[in-house]
């Protein structure tokens, strides 16, 4: 993203995630610290580090953090954080009140298959949230699994 999406010398990207990894990570034995540590390096190596705000914590907290400080509004939010309906809703919920009008929103995982309970997935908490935002959200067309919208009004 620092490489290809955040070209101007002005933009910035916060990042919210604790590092403590998801189900998912849970059940593959996943190295949360490694794959922090290779986050950290990556940004390191785009020479960019002075773009991006890490906020590491649960991207509810860091997203109400963000709304208490009025932050500016985003040109493109990835939700792509916990898989729990209830944290992706809530993901939503609040990174909307900050997606500029015209803004793109990513939910990766849409399809996700990973557990058999639907709560346990993105994909619920997406519908009911492009549901009841029906009227300020258009749905874009995305070639794989994740989900995508523009904010409308
Ligand atoms: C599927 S990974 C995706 C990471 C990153 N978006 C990427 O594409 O590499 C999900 C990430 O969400 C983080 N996470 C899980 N639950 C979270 C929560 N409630 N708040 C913030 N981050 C969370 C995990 O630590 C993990 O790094």
């Amino acid at each position: 993203m620092l490489n290809n999406l955040l070209k101007h010398s002005d933009s910035k990207i916060v990042c919210i995630d604790t590092f403590e990894g998801g189900i998912e990570h849970v059940h593959d034995a996943i190295n949360m610290t490694h794959v922090r540590e290779i986050f950290f390096s990556n940004v390191e190596k785009t020479g960019r580090m002075d773009s991006v705000r890490v906020l590491e914590e649960r991207s509810d907290t860091g997203l109400l953090r963000l709304l208490q400080e009025n932050h500016e509004s985003f040109d493109f939010i990835y939700v792509d954080g916990s898989h729990y309906a209830t944290d992706v809703l809530a993901d939503l919920v609040l990174s909307f009140r900050m997606l500029k009008v015209g803004g793109l929103c990513i939910c990766d995982d849409y399809l996700w298959e990973g557990q058999s309970d639907p709560r346990h997935s993105p994909k619920m908490a997406i519908d009911a949230f492009t549901s009841i935002f029906s009227e300020q959200v258009q749905f874009v067309p995305v070639i794989n699994t994740q989900f995508a919208f523009k904010r409308i009004q």
